[in-house]
């Protein structure tokens, strides 16, 4: 049996409530709010929005409550965690490690667009951006920003710095008390925004969108949609099983996994009945692709009332979204400094945020014309951000997303499950089912679809 007191008591949340909030606030970020209403635009509406819903409960549920579960058994971040509950196994410990080497690649690009974030809610602000109703004026405000390479390093420092400072100050007085206020915060904004759309124009063709039938659905949408909720949902790197590493004995694993699942399903439909409304108000495209924020937003935002208001609200929104998110991915390769290498919180933070920003600087300088962004481009197809990208999402995500399922479908003891999910047995045998069988092998389908097999 594991000590559960190894922690110190301001090393565990303060309330499952805090947990749940630090959770969503990892979970929901740029995948919700940027990137899937544009790949809701880009596959045609509510088919896609209706495979996403399906893929969170089949698959989506069953690996955050894995990962929650070894976490809190465990009391530990993911190498000691596999580790304890593998007997020391090598293997097991190895999927520890990758995940903690993919959030510091994740970070390292995701921090560059948390850069964007908050140039846009800068330029807000300070009534920088441009009084124009041509598209044109805001795509090459996008377009210069992604170019441009003091702008790029300038905003990633701003973002890593702030990241570092929140995780240095620890679980309760920085992650969970962000994490509950960010959210408090995030949910007012959402609301508040999706209350103003309501009242568009576009507001029926919106829903209409994104709850109605869509035409150019395709099997590729479909796994596109499963590998997004994965991607969404923070898993597949030890992210939530840090997190729920920072749980009591007493707190439920399964109707905290249930709250975060929700919360963060609630406010990706939430981003686009904000933004679709926006979109169709001023008869722009739906697909219009990753520039939907960056580019359609203050566009149509700045022509509606108080749309002055209206970009700065939801540019907040969008930082603060991605910098919970950012927290939790530091959060883990510090977390593993400390468990395993007996580091202090202070060094362990500044250490691997300072690496992580280090490895930022790549990604930053991607979108001009050096060897990081065209030269990369010419050789590989893809620059620097866009290849850490694919990888991540693509390979390491879905190959840990495999591991926690097996690690918890076969190789911990049924004794160690049921004690953590047993309270309503038919739901415990559906989990098992699905963590068993379902989720290995429908990770592998989108493995190998993105391999071009299938
Ligand atoms: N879920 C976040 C988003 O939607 C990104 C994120 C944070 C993440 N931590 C993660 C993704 C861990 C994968 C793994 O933006």
């Amino acid at each position: 049996m594991i000590d559960q007191e190894t922690r110190t008591v301001s090393n565990h949340w303060q309330s499952p409530l805090g947990f749940v909030a630090a959770a969503a606030g990892s979970a929901v970020g740029l995948g919700n709010i940027w990137k899937f209403p544009y790949m809701t635009g880009q596959n045609g509406g509510g088919t896609f929005v209706l495979f996403y819903l399906l893929s969170i409960v089949m698959l989506g549920f069953p690996i955050m409550v894995a990962e929650v579960m070894v976490g809190k058994i465990s009391q530990s971040s993911p190498v000691r965690a596999y580790s304890r509950l593998s007997n020391h196994s090598r293997l097991w410990q190895a999927l520890g490690f990758v995940g903690v080497m993919t959030g510091f690649i994740i970070l390292s690009y995701y921090s560059v667009v948390g850069g964007w974030t908050l140039h846009y809610l800068f330029l807000s602000v300070a009534r920088e951006l441009p009084q124009d109703s041509q598209p044109q004026a805001y795509a090459d405000l996008f377009g210069s920003l992604y170019q441009s390479v003091r702008l790029n390093i300038w905003w990633h420092s701003v973002f890593m710095g702030i990241t570092i400072l929140i995780v240095l100050r620890g679980v309760r007085s920085g992650i969970e008390w962000v994490g509950k206020w960010g959210m408090l915060a995030l949910l007012v904004l959402l609301v508040g925004l999706a209350i103003y759309s309501s009242t568009l124009p576009g507001f029926s063709t919106a829903l209409e969108f994104v709850f109605g039938h869509s035409e150019n659905f395709t099997w590729t949408s479909a796994l596109e949609a499963l590998g997004h909720a994965f991607f969404s949902l923070s898993l597949g790197m030890g992210a939530m099983l840090t997190y729920g590493s920072y749980l009591q004995r007493r707190d439920k694993v399964l109707t905290t996994s249930l709250a975060i699942a929700i919360a963060d399903t609630f406010i990706a439909i939430g981003a686009c009945l904000v933004l679709f409304p926006i979109t169709f108000s001023v008869g722009l495209e739906p697909a219009a692709g990753p520039g939907l924020v960056f580019i359609n937003i203050p566009l149509a935002l700045l022509q509606l009332p108080f749309g002055y208001i209206g970009s700065i609200l939801f540019f907040l929104l969008l930082s603060l979204a991605a910098l919970t998110s950012a927290i939790s991915l530091l959060e883990v390769p510090t977390a593993f400094l400390i468990d395993s290498l007996g580091w202090s919180r202070r060094l362990a933070a500044t250490v691997c945020g300072g690496i992580i920003y280090l490895l930022g600087f790549p990604s930053a300088v991607s979108g001009g014309e050096g060897f990081w962004g065209e030269g990369l481009k010419q050789t590989l197809g893809m620059n620097w951000f866009d290849s850490a990208d694919y990888l991540t999402t693509n390979w390491l995500l879905p190959l840990g997303g495999i591991g926690i399922s097996l690690f918890v479908g076969w190789r911990i003891t049924a004794e160690q499950r049921k004690t953590e999910l047993g309270s309503i047995p038919w739901l415990y045998s559906i989990l098992v089912l699905l963590l068993r069988w379902f989720v290995p092998i429908a990770i592998v389908f989108v493995m190998l679809h993105a391999l071009k097999v299938l």
